[in-house]
């Protein structure tokens, strides 16, 4: 079940930065702009009052169940968009099936959007008990539970060190493995059971006092009396799971070489991501497709000649969302805006 109507309360889906995103993507009525990750349709939603009667939206999300809620949010504006069922990996070849060579500014917004934390179902939350699922796209193969209950020791640690950052992620592996030597581990509540339970052991966890957890960003301590930013200790884990069930790293890096291949010569790319991992891939890509020469760092004389850049980078620093906005969603406080513009 839905946890909340989203239509009944716009307001617990308020788009990420937005106005900062129209800004610097410069976005002019009658332009053609792709949401690579459509989601619930709020950026879409701004993109296309400015985009006016001539501009168009192509609109992809994985996530069948988040497009048809886009699709009913943005049926005012149904004749000027074109919606994909896609990975983003695929939006170059989505760009030409909507009938562009090339496009004036694609955004993506990363990572998961309030339905798919919110709804136990789609197995995303260690808050919430539902199946252990986390693919985005219900059509992949491969769900958080093949990993859990198939995946070999050695597997689940370098999952959990490369996606997690969990630097415990042996005590985890080492626990699933000997959980599932008498069952299936089956949910997300079983699995965060097990998580809690081999953290504990190892230490540092659960400090006394440590009274209860708030989605992973901020609990109470009964011992130092105050609100303390803490993380779940499922939270890393849960993230590397959902990481390496989507593909998330691997996705990313191919699908922003994609989107920057479409984009016009002045045309603007901007992302949002929300944890380093991701925004260490798009500062990454930006910076190598700004640079002039492309030869080896080991070759002590140029020999690209040089005027190589693709991409004009627009903000040194990502940008992030003020107080101000962290209060009003507080899911915004990790995001991270990188924007740069097609040469
Ligand atoms: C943070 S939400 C986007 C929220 C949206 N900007 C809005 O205003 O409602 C991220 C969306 O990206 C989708 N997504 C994540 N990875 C994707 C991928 N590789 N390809 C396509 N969609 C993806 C998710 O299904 C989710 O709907």
């Amino acid at each position: 079940m839905m946890s909340k109507n989203v239509f009944d309360k716009p307001e617990d889906h308020i788009p990420v930065l937005s106005e900062i995103v129209v800004q610097f993507m410069r976005i002019f009525p009658g332009q053609v702009i792709v949401d690579a990750t459509v989601g619930l349709g709020g950026h879409s939603e701004h993109f296309l009052k400015i985009l006016g009667k001539k501009g168009s939206l192509i609109a992809i999300d994985a996530d069948q169940e988040n497009l048809s809620l886009a699709r009913k949010r943005l049926e005012h504006f149904q004749d000027r968009i074109q919606f994909f069922h896609s990975n983003f990996e695929n939006l170059a070849e989505k760009i030409e099936e909507a009938g562009f060579e090339f496009v004036d500014g694609i955004f993506f917004d990363l990572g998961l959007s309030s339905p798919q934390v919110d709804e136990g179902k789609r197995g995303f939350s260690f808050l919430r008990d539902g199946p252990l699922d986390m693919r985005f796209d219900k059509t992949s193969p491969v769900t958080a539970h093949y990993l859990v209950n198939r995946f070999s020791e050695k597997d689940l640690i370098h999952i959990f060190r490369t996606y997690g950052e969990e630097p415990r992620a042996r005590f985890v592996a080492r626990a699933i493995v000997e959980e599932r030597k008498t069952h299936s581990i089956d949910t997300t509540k079983a699995l965060t059971e097990i998580i809690e339970r081999s953290l504990r052991i190892s230490g540092k966890y659960f400090e006394s006092g440590a009274v209860f957890y708030s989605g992973g960003a901020g609990m109470y301590s009964k011992k130092r009396g105050f609100s303390i930013r803490k993380r779940h200790p499922a939270t890393r884990i849960f993230q590397a799971l959902r990481i390496a069930v989507n593909r998330e790293l691997e996705v990313l890096e191919y699908g922003l070489n994609g989107a920057i291949s479409k984009l016009k010569k002045g045309g603007r790319i901007a992302v949002i991501s929300y944890h380093s991992l991701e925004d260490r891939i798009v500062k990454h890509t930006f910076r190598n497709l700004s640079r002039d020469c492309i030869c080896s760092p080991e070759i002590l004389q140029c020999q690209c000649g040089g005027n190589q850049a693709k991409l004009h980078i627009l903000t040194k620093k990502p940008l992030k969302p003020d107080q101000q906005e962290i209060q009003k969603n507080p899911r915004s406080r990790s995001a991270l805006l990188r924007v740069a513009e097609k040469l």
